[in-house]
């Protein structure tokens, strides 16, 4: 007896889709039934995963940065899916420098994208949720970086701990209006981000390139880095009704690397 998709029905947006672990919960929600919208800084690059998704998908341009941005492409979203029921906040930018070589504009950078983008997007499409009156679901992107300092990862690491607790207080805000907003937090995921995180180090503590890629999949408990698809289950499963009890959560899916 074939399965019932878990998603049937459902519309999601997730912001910096184009690639990597956003790319991963697209496909994965459409494979459980649900049509969703990429969005992206990189419009190519999402117009192109759209074409590989056919007709579950829409490309939407899109940078968190810019509430214009933001606003035109919640509703480019809405006109092409008819509504948004799920949010995965996922684009994010990654920077490490040691404390005394932090700029200011670095900074900017990040908090602009991983921490307004996020609290902004989260309201534009939770001003929707409201006014449709049928609830919905919001996973923000953390990471482990957000569960504790790093030498070299400051800003990043702050911006993922703001990331924890936006979605702690927005979960309290929101559930009124049956909108469930939790947190993923992953450990190390291979792929393009990982790669620039791999040059970062390399320049930093003068490793080869892939070292540091090699030293972080042996230190996981699990024994290898993750891949995009390790979080595709805990993707879906807070986009489902079965997660209707669980509010402001952030749950690790890091291979045993983090345990709170
Ligand atoms: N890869 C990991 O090891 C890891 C670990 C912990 C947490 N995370 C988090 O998971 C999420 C996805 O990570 P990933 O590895 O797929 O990253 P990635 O760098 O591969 O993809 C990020 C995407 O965001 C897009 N983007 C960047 N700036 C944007 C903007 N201003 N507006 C819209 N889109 C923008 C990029 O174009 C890109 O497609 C991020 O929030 C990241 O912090 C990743």
């Amino acid at each position: 007896m074939e399965q019932k998709r878990r998603l049937e029905g459902r519309t999601a947006l997730i912001t910096g889709a184009a690639r990597g672990i956003g790319l991963s919960f697209a496909q994965a929600y459409a494979r459980e039934g649900a049509r969703v919208a990429i969005a992206d800084i990189d419009i190519a690059r999402a117009r192109a995963a759209v074409a590989a998704l056919g007709a579950a998908g829409i490309a939407v341009e899109m940078d968190v940065t810019d509430q214009d941005s933001i606003d035109r492409g919640v509703a480019a979203a809405i006109e092409g899916l008819g509504q948004i029921d799920i949010l995965v906040n996922n684009a994010a930018l990654f920077s490490a420098a040691p404390l005394v070589e932090i700029s200011r504009a670095d900074y900017d950078r990040l908090f602009s994208v991983n921490v307004a983008g996020t609290l902004f997007t989260m309201q534009a499409v939770a001003r929707h949720m409201i006014a449709r009156g049928q609830g919905g679901k919001i996973i923000n992107m953390a990471s482990q970086a957000g569960r504790r300092g790093e030498p070299l990862v400051a800003v990043y690491c702050a911006t993922k701990a703001a990331v924890i607790s936006l979605t702690q207080s927005a979960g309290l805000n929101l559930i009124e209006y049956g909108i469930n907003v939790n947190a993923i937090a992953p450990g190390v995921v291979d792929g393009e981000h990982w790669d620039g995180v791999d040059a970062f180090f390399a320049r930093y503590e003068n490793k080869a390139p892939g070292q540091k890629k090699k030293e972080v999949g042996a230190s996981v408990p699990y024994g290898r880095m993750g891949t995009a698809e390790d979080l595709t289950g805990m993707a879906i499963f807070l986009a489902t009704e079965e997660a209707d009890y669980i509010v402001s959560q952030c749950f690790n899916v890091d291979g045993g690397q983090w345990m709170s």
